[in-house]
C-alpha cells in the first residue's frame, strides 16, 4: 500500500510538472485529488489495510495530498503571473491622443455675486447675519414699523402662512433680529445676504429671490457714511468711475428714505438702451433707521443712530452680465450657466 501512494505521488508530480496550462492543471487536480481521484480512491480501501499498518498508510496519503495540493497551487500561481506579464508586456500606450476631459462645475451666477457683494462689506469690516426665511409677521413688518394694516404693507405681495407667520418678503427682519441679540449693544455692522418671496412672476421678478441687507448703527452715524458706503459698494461692484445718485423715497422703517441709483456703466451716463437713456440705474433701497425701529428693538434714538440699505441680488446680475430674463438664473439650463 505504501508502495502505491509513493507510486501514485510520483505520478502526480510529474503530470502537475508536464501540465501546459490553467486548464490542464486543473484536470490533474480532478485526477488524483478529486472526488473519484486515484488518491482519494486509495484512501477509501484503508478499511482492508492491516490495523496495525494503518497509522502509518494514514500518514502517507495525508502527506502526499499536502505535497500535491502545495505543487498544484505553486503551478497555478507561476501560470498567473505569466497570463499577467504577457496582458503588461501587449499593452500599449498612445500617448499623442488627446486627453479626457474633465467635466468641471461652476459656482452659479448668483452665487458668484452674492460672494462678490459679500466680499466688498466684509472689505470694509462688516460681518455677515443670517435669518429664518419663515418669518414671524412680527419681525417681517411690525418691528419695522408696519403695524397690521399699514397700507405699505400693499408694497409686498406675501406668502401667508397664518396671521403671525410669512415666508418673509425682505432681508429686513435680520435688522430686527441683530439687534435684539445685540441687545442694545454698539457697534452694529451687518449684511444679511438671503433668500425672500413675493408675489410676483415676470421677467424682471421671481417670486423667490436674493436680498443683501445692511445695517450700521453707533453714535453719530449720518446719511453722508450712508452715501459714502454705497458710492464705495458702487465702484468696488461696477467700476471706479461710477457716480451715485440719492432719490427721496418712502419705506416705514427709515426716514429719511433713498433709492440709489448708479451712473449707467455702459454709457457713462450719457444715456443708452441700459439705462432707458437716463444715465442712471436704480440698484438699491436706503435711509436712516427710523427711530421708532430703534426704539422697538431696545435702542435710545437719542444715544445713536444708523442707517440701511437693502438691494436686489438677481438685479445686480443682471445688470453686471446683461441678462435681459431673470427667469434664465433659475431655468438651470447648463449652456447659460456655462457661460459665465
Ligand atoms: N427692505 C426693502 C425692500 O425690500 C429695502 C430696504 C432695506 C430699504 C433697508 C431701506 C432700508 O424693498
Amino acid at each position: 500500500m505504501l508502495e502505491q501512494i509513493k507510486q501514485i505521488e510520483s505520478e502526480a508530480l510529474a503530470a502537475i510538472a508536464a501540465a501546459a496550462d490553467k486548464e490542464s492543471l486543473t484536470g490533474v487536480k480532478i485526477a488524483y485529488l478529486g472526488k473519484k481521484g486515484g488518491l482519494t480512491a486509495l484512501s477509501r480501501r484503508m478499511g482492508q489495510v492491516d490495523a496495525a499498518e494503518r497509522p502509518a498508510v494514514g500518514t502517507a496519503v495525508n502527506a502526499a495530498k499536502v505535497a500535491l495540493e502545495q505543487a498544484i497551487n505553486q503551478r497555478m500561481a507561476a501560470f498567473h503571473a505569466a497570463e499577467t506579464e504577457a496582458a503588461l508586456a501587449s499593452e500599449t500606450i498612445d500617448i499623442s491622443l488627446p486627453g479626457r476631459p474633465w467635466p468641471a462645475g461652476s459656482r452659479h451666477i448668483l452665487t458668484q455675486v452674492l460672494e462678490q457683494i459679500e466680499d466688498v462689506f466684509i472689505g470694509m469690516g462688516y460681518t455677515v447675519e443670517e435669518g429664518p426665511q419663515v418669518e414671524y409677521d412680527y419681525y417681517n413688518f411690525e418691528a419695522l414699523n408696519l403695524p397690521a394694516d399699514h397700507p405699505a404693507r400693499d408694497m409686498q405681495d406675501s406668502f401667508y402662512f397664518s396671521d403671525k407667520m410669512l415666508l418673509r418678503t425682505h432681508t429686513s427682519p435680520v435688522q430686527v433680529r441683530t439687534m435684539e441679540r445685540m441687545a442694545g449693544r454698539l457697534p452694529v455692522k451687518i449684511i444679511a445676504p438671503g433668500v425672500v418671496y413675493r408675489r410676483d412672476d415676470d421677467a424682471t421678478h421671481s417670486p423667490m429671490f436674493h436680498q443683501v441687507e445692511g445695517l450700521v448703527i453707533d453714535k453719530n452715524v449720518t446719511f453722508a457714511d450712508l452715501s459714502g458706503t454705497l458710492l464705495a459698494f458702487a465702484r468696488r461692484m461696477f467700476g471706479e468711475e461710477r457716480q451715485i445718485r440719492l432719490r427721496p423715497s418712502y419705506f416705514p422703517f427709515t426716514e429719511p428714505s433713498a433709492e440709489v441709483d448708479i451712473s449707467c456703466f455702459a454709457c457713462g451716463g450719457r444715456g443708452c438702451r441700459l439705462c432707458k437713456g437716463s444715465g442712471w440705474i436704480e440698484i438699491l433701497g436706503s435711509g436712516q433707521v427710523h427711530p421708532r425701529v430703534l426704539q422697538l428693538s431696545g435702542y435710545d434714538p437719542e444715544q445713536c443712530s444708523g442707517f440701511a440699505f437693502g438691494m436686489g441680488v438677481e438685479r445686480i446680475a443682471m445688470l453686471k452680465y446683461g441678462i435681459n430674463d431673470m427667469r434664465l438664473l433659475f431655468d438651470n439650463d447648463l449652456r447659460f450657466l456655462h457661460s459665465f
